[in-house]
């Protein structure tokens, strides 16, 4: 008997030792979001050992859960649903069923997960673009761009933005009974780097006639140069995106040799050539003073210059939106920008908002204090929280009164 209850005992504490993660003392629903980090970390934890054991690789494990989260397309009283492709991408489209006065509007959707997981059919993901459509009587085309490790950068890229490029095309967008005037690009994490790109590279691309009227990124992965920020020192061991995952997320989208993702993981992946990009993600000029911190701006620091060659990608603009020049930047369309305290990715966001503002750009910056990276889609059953629906309310209010 006193062997079981030890036993007992023992395992208790290694599952309480497992779960409990420090949380930042503003964030709501504490255990909640513990619950949360803790189911997430150990998906990751079964996919490193699938991934150890040659099982298979850890993105593909970690593709299980999206697989797992899928709903099939189902229309409903007010919205049309249906899985087809746009110039030979996949892509789930929400039609509204109401009578419409005029021309509607159109958000152009990427959602997240890394460029290596997610899928527009994911419950959480169904659920935002449904509720997009239907809150702004707006047709939604959420794209399924394909998927690292089995495809790298600039597959996803280029799947977003020939999407993108079909649907702007007038004949498109009069079948669909969308106005030209009102279209919006937006995304989530890695779907808030490829609507940031995208609109970057439409500004370019003078066969493109539809000019967006609003970019939102959610939360948005911008750049690739430095992984020290402010937000990545003091978010490292945060819900639900730790730095050596955000990291992983990167590297992964230029290739699986692990001496890229080492690099980055020790900030010495930019050779000494590209030191001029530095300028654009300088912390020390780019984020206010609460944001700092404690944190000491130091020079950056070099690798060799190999990795850039073999993977220039991590230094493309389309894949590092922040790295862009100001004349690049201009023109760009009104911006949303929603970041959150408690997430590595913070600082990318806060310093697009501050140099889309200094060439003139309109952005309205929304910064959560007491919430972490993912919190917007945190908003039906199971994993359901107050903070992700206070954020999807802000942001749907915005598109409503903008787009
Ligand atoms: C349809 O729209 C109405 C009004 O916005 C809403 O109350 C209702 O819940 C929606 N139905 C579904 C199935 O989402
Ligand atoms: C960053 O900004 C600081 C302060 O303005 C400056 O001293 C430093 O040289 C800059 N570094 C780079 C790489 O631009």
């Amino acid at each position: 008997m006193g062997a079981k209850l030890l036993c007992l005992f023992l395992a208790s504490a290694l599952i309480a030792y497992y779960i409990y993660t420090p949380i930042p003392e503003d964030v709501e629903e504490p255990w909640k979001v513990m619950l949360i980090t803790a189911s997430f970390r150990a998906m990751g934890h079964l996919a490193e050992v699938a991934d150890r054991l040659g099982m298979m690789h850890y993105m593909d494990a970690l593709m299980l859960l999206t697989a797992a989260e899928y709903v099939a397309p189902t229309s409903d009283e007010n919205i049309t649903v249906t899985d087809t492709e746009f110039s030979n991408v996949a892509v789930r489209l929400y039609l509204p069923r109401r009578a419409s006065d005029g021309l509607r509007r159109a958000v152009i959707y990427f959602h997240g997960g890394g460029w290596c997981v997610g899928d527009a059919g994911m419950k959480s993901y169904d659920h935002l673009t449904r509720w997009t459509s239907n809150m702004l009587n707006a047709v939604v085309v959420s794209v399924n761009y394909r998927l690292a490790p089995k495809y790298r950068f600039p597959v996803q890229f280029e799947d977003v933005y020939s999407v993108t490029k079909f649907f702007l095309q007038s004949s498109v967008l009069s079948q669909y009974g969308v106005d030209p005037d009102r279209i919006c690009v937006a995304g989530d994490s890695a779907g808030g780097n490829l609507a940031a790109a995208v609109a970057q590279q439409l500004l370019k691309d003078s066969e493109v006639k539809t000019k967006l009227k609003v970019q939102a990124l959610v939360y948005p992965a911008l750049q690739t140069l430095d992984m020290n920020l402010p937000s990545y020192q003091e978010n490292e061991y945060k819900p639900i995106l730790p730095k050596l995952l955000m990291v992983k997320f990167w590297s992964e989208y230029f290739t699986s040799d692990s001496s890229l993702r080492e690099a980055m993981a020790s900030n010495r992946h930019v050779p000494v050539e590209s030191s001029h990009l530095f300028h654009f993600v300088n912390w020390s000029n780019l984020l206010p003073e609460e944001l700092k911190k404690d944190c000491v701006y130091t020079s950056p620091t070099y690798g060799s210059s190999e990795l850039a060659q073999k993977y220039p990608g991590f230094l493309d603009t389309r894949a590092a939106p922040l790295l862009a020049s100001d004349a690049q930047l201009r023109g760009l369309p009104l911006t949303y920008i929603l970041t959150c305290e408690h997430d590595v990715l913070r600082d990318d966001g806060v310093m697009y908002a501050e140099r889309l503002r200094a060439v003139g750009v309109s952005v309205t910056h929304d910064h959560a204090k007491d919430a972490f990276h993912g919190a917007m889609m945190f908003v039906s059953s199971p994993a359901e929280l107050a903070v992700g629906h206070r954020l999807l309310k802000r942001y749907i209010e915005w598109l409503n009164d903008n787009l």
